[in-house]
């Protein structure tokens, strides 16, 4: 089946088998950020954005992304800088062995989005990455990088 979408802001247009899950088109593609861990949307290291929504890959199939908008952890670096989710992970040691860190940021970077203008409580940003594991940080970084990206968020222009 051919499918269009966008990835990262550039337009595609590929022939995708159906069975296909999303996270394996785009690993062909050489998107490595979208890791492949549970398979089975336990554990979000396959997660990306969809139109805006931080959507397990594993289980979203490459079909349904026909004429839809997604952005990987790579699309995030702009001119060689990270993204303000991406720097407050770094500055906040929020990322250990990786593995587990591009499915976060997306999430994260979902949820900083959506709440701009609101302080999102620790309790919250936990609900809000429920969906993603992470073996080695014990999460505290973690939440720190999220309250920390809303900061810088806000400071950068446009
Ligand atoms: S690999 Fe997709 S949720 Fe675990
Ligand atoms: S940093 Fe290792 S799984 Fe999260």
């Amino acid at each position: 089946m051919m499918i269009n979408c966008t990835i990262n802001g550039r337009r595609y247009q590929f022939t995708v088998d159906p069975r296909w899950s999303l996270m394996e088109l785009l690993r062909q593609q050489g998107l490595s950020s979208v890791k492949q861990g549970c398979s089975v949307g336990e554990c979000g290291a396959c997660t990306v954005l969809i139109d805006g929504i931080a959507t397990d890959t594993c289980i979203y199939l490459a079909v349904w992304a026909d004429g839809k908008s997604i952005r990987t952890a790579e699309g995030e670096v702009k001119n060689g800088e990270l993204s303000a989710v991406q720097q407050a992970y770094v500055n906040t040691g929020a990322v250990q062995c990786g593995f587990c860190t591009p499915g976060l940021v997306m999430a994260s970077t979902s949820m900083v989005e959506r709440f701009r203008g609101k302080r999102l409580t620790e309790q919250e940003i936990r609900r809000g990455l429920a969906g993603n594991l992470c073996r080695c940080t014990g999460y505290s970084a973690i939440v720190k990088a999220v309250q920390q990206a809303q900061l810088l968020d806000e400071e950068t222009p446009g």
